[in-house]
Formats: C-alpha cells, structure tokens, sequence
C-alpha cells in the first residue's frame, strides 16, 4: 500500500467514513475525536503535565481533526501526513509532507507524539521503521499515545470491514500497539480501552466507561509509551 493511498479519498473522506452502525453509535466525527481528547487531557492532567507547555506533533494527522479540537490546549500543535491532498483540510494549522515513514522533523522536538487511526493503514513490516522516526522526533520525557480500532471489539471489526477506506486496513491489537512502542526504545506506559457506549448513553452514563478501561473489548484503545533516557546519556553524548 503506497503511503498517498488517502490522497484519493481526501474530498469524500467525511462521506467515506460513515456507516450506518457508526452513524447509531454517534451523530458524526466529533464524538470520536472528543473521546480522544478527554482520554488524552485526563492521561496528562493524571501525570501532572502541564498541556500547554507541551510541543505537540500529531503524525498522520489527516483532515486535523484532532489538531483542530484540542490544538489551542498546548503551546504548539503540529501535524504531518503522507497525503498532500488530506492536508488541503489543514488550512491555520501548522502541517507539513511526510515523506514515506520519514518525520519532517528534527531530532527531539515534541513532548506529546499522537498517531490516530494511523498504524493500520501502515504495513505490519514498516511500522517499527515509523515508531523508531516517532521516538528520534520525541523529548526525553516525551509521552508517545497510538489510537488505534480494537479488533477483539466485533462491531468494529464490523465496521471497518464494510469502510472504503479501510479496505487494505490491518488491525493490530494493542499488545502488538505496545510491543511496538517497546521495540521503539519507549518505556510501555500501559493501555486504555474506550468506546462502548453510544453517545447518546455516554451523555448520562459516560461513568460507567471506567469500569471496562482495562477489559479488552472497547471499540479502540489508546497505548502509551514514554520516552526515557538513562541518566548522563545526555551529557555522554555531548562528549562524545
Ligand atoms: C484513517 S486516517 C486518520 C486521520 C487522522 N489521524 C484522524 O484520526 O482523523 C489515516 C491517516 O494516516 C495517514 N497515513 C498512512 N500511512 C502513513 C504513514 N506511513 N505515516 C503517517 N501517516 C500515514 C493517511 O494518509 C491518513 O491521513
């Protein structure tokens, strides 16, 4: 699968992803991306880190959905993507071209590095060649999160079968998520699993949603890693 495979579903993106059980689920796109956000805000806010001192890179970051939403919480929000023509939706953001699985970055940049719905759509055998470009852009320190679908979850398996631009989708599971990030060098920081209730339900019984944050079964999951360095490792390198 080429890397541009999206400029081609770009101007119907919005169209593409709609299904009628993901339409039950939710009214549109902005449930799932708000899911997101809170998930992340919450995974920070936990770790006492402060958003908006944060460099935030969303790689593969599409149509910028998420940039969009939550953007405006950090000190800096970027995003890249393969796919010059889903960038076009980019318009006030701070977006660049990805080359391949190359980040048009320098090294550590970011303190948060997001990959939404990204790694399915990137062959089993290329995916280490991108999280090892996620975790050389990533600040010591810096938190790394895969959203991925869940394929353990039936109604997304569902879903995503019956989805254009899901077509050469592969699922990974999110111990294949957090191997990833481990190969990577990044210290595995756990998994969450979301999405069970329809928005309409979460409105009133959102609560309820903890209790199934560690059962496999969401409809996604987000996977965390950190980036860590040995003690002195930097100082080593500047004598090297
Ligand atoms: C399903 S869309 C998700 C877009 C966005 N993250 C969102 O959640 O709305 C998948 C995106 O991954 C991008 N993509 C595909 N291969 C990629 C790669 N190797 N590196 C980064 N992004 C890639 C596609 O171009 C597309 O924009």
């Amino acid at each position: 699968m080429s890397t541009t495979e999206f400029d081609q579903y770009a101007d119907q993106y919005e169209q593409l992803v709609h299904d009628p059980i993901r339409n039950r689920f939710a009214r549109g796109s902005e449930f799932f991306a708000l899911r997101k956000w809170h998930l992340l805000r919450d995974y920070l806010r936990r770790r006492k880190r402060d958003a908006a001192q944060m460099a935030w890179l969303d790689v593969g970051c599409g149509t910028g959905t998420l940039l969009k939403l939550a953007g405006s919480a950090f000190a800096s929000a970027r995003g890249c993507d393969p796919s010059e023509k889903m960038l076009e939706a980019c318009q006030g953001l701070d977006v660049r071209v990805q080359t391949e699985n190359r980040l048009p970055y320098e090294d550590r940049q970011f303190d948060l590095i997001t990959l939404v719905c990204v790694l399915h759509h990137v062959p089993p055998a290329e995916r280490a060649q991108l999280l090892a470009e996620v975790a050389r852009v990533a600040r010591p320190g810096g938190v790394v999160c895969i959203f991925e679908h869940n394929p353990w979850n039936p109604v997304t398996q569902l879903i995503v079968s019956r989805t254009p631009v899901d077509r050469d989708a592969q699922l990974l599971t999110s111990g294949t998520a957090r191997r990833l990030l481990r190969q990577a060098g990044l210290r595995d920081q756990g998994c969450t699993y979301f999405l069970y209730l329809p928005e309409v339900l979460y409105r009133s019984l959102g609560f309820l949603e903890q209790l199934g944050t560690k059962v496999p079964l969401g409809g996604q999951y987000a996977a965390f890693g950190l980036h860590h360095e040995p003690a002195g490792a930097n100082a080593r390198r500047g004598t090297a």
